[in-house]
């Protein structure tokens, strides 16, 4: 039996943008999505029957079909019937060292490594656009996940335009395991919240998304300017998520206490991330974080700004 191992990395937002709702329901948003090198592993082996069984050792992941990863194995099987037949369902593990429902992406990456195995597997030679087309029906981060890097993000989310990739930029990561912030809650309270700011008109939501690729961000990431960078993250998502969980706005402030590029929330939270110059300078902001907040339900993670999303071992 054919097996393919991948590796499915983070993701955290530089910028996020919501300019309005969508005829779906969905927001309209621009986002500057970037990779980091913090990863799961995603075992992919084919099985003699059709089925799809789903390992995971982590207590708090679904093995079922509510798991995004279980349904890209779904929508492979329904719209490539006949490689199914040739080559059999599949058997997914899932390593995770990502936290979960944490604003990183880690469910969307899964799916996405899941789209890129199977391919491989049933040898159907899709090529990254197809596998966005699929990964934007199981979820709005599904298509960057499959691409990663730096890159645009436009409607739903999962319109993508790549950017200059960054390296030598270092970012610690905290996020309290126990605390899960829902994401349709987040969009759901903003929405109540900032609706009457929405523009009203379709066009000037179109002139808003096109400005993001000749502004200050994306001026900053093309020249490299990680100190630039650093000033402009910005995140709409933090007006509803910081009032609503103190203990991820009191997480936030000691963050900004030491030394750092720039501190943020990582799409609907409750991550929240420093940038630094250096591997030096993130493992004191590390240290620094760990001495003030000595819980351990805290975890923090030090990694790196990185150019790829899925991809096999
Ligand atoms: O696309 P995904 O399933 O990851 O989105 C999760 C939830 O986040 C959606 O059900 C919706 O409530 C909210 N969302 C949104 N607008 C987006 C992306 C997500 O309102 N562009």
């Amino acid at each position: 039996m054919k097996s393919y191992t991948l590796i499915a990395p983070a993701k955290i937002n530089l910028h996020l943008e919501i300019l309005g709702i969508r005829p779906d329901n969905y927001h309209e948003l621009v986002m500057v999505m970037q990779t980091v090198d913090l990863a799961d592993r995603v075992e992919l082996r084919s099985l003699a029957t059709d089925d799809i069984i789903l390992h995971c050792g982590h207590p708090n992941v679904p093995l079922d079909r509510t798991n995004l990863a279980y349904r890209a194995a779904e929508l492979m099987q329904q719209e490539f019937p006949d490689a199914l037949s040739e080559y059999g369902g599949v058997e997914i593990t899932l390593h995770k060292h990502i936290p979960i429902a944490a604003g990183l992406a880690g469910g969307s990456g899964n799916a996405a490594a899941v789209l890129v195995g199977i391919d491989l597997l049933w040898e159907l030679g899709l090529t990254q656009g197809d596998l966005q087309k699929l990964g934007s029906r199981l979820g709005s981060d599904v298509p960057f996940c499959i691409s990663g890097g730096t890159a645009i993000a436009t409607g739903r989310g999962d319109v993508i335009s790549p950017l200059p990739s960054l390296d030598g930029i270092y970012v610690v990561l905290g996020k309290y395991q126990s605390l899960a912030v829902s994401t349709p809650w987040a969009y759901t309270t903003y929405r109540h919240e900032y609706e009457h700011d929405y523009p009203q008109v379709l066009a000037s939501l179109a002139t808003r998304s096109h400005q993001i690729h000749s502004g200050d961000l994306v001026r900053a990431i093309v020249a490299r300017d990680a100190v630039k960078i650093g000033k402009l993250l910005y995140n709409d998502l933090e007006k509803v998520v910081l009032p609503a969980y103190p203990q991820v706005s009191q997480l936030r402030a000691e963050f900004q206490r030491h030394a750092n590029l720039g501190t943020m929330m990582s799409g609907s939270g409750p991550t929240v991330f420093s940038l630094a110059t250096s591997l030096a300078q993130a493992e004191t902001i590390y240290h620094q974080v760990r001495a003030a907040i000595p819980d351990p339900d805290l975890e923090l993670f030090v990694t790196q700004f990185s150019d790829r999303g899925v991809r096999v071992v």
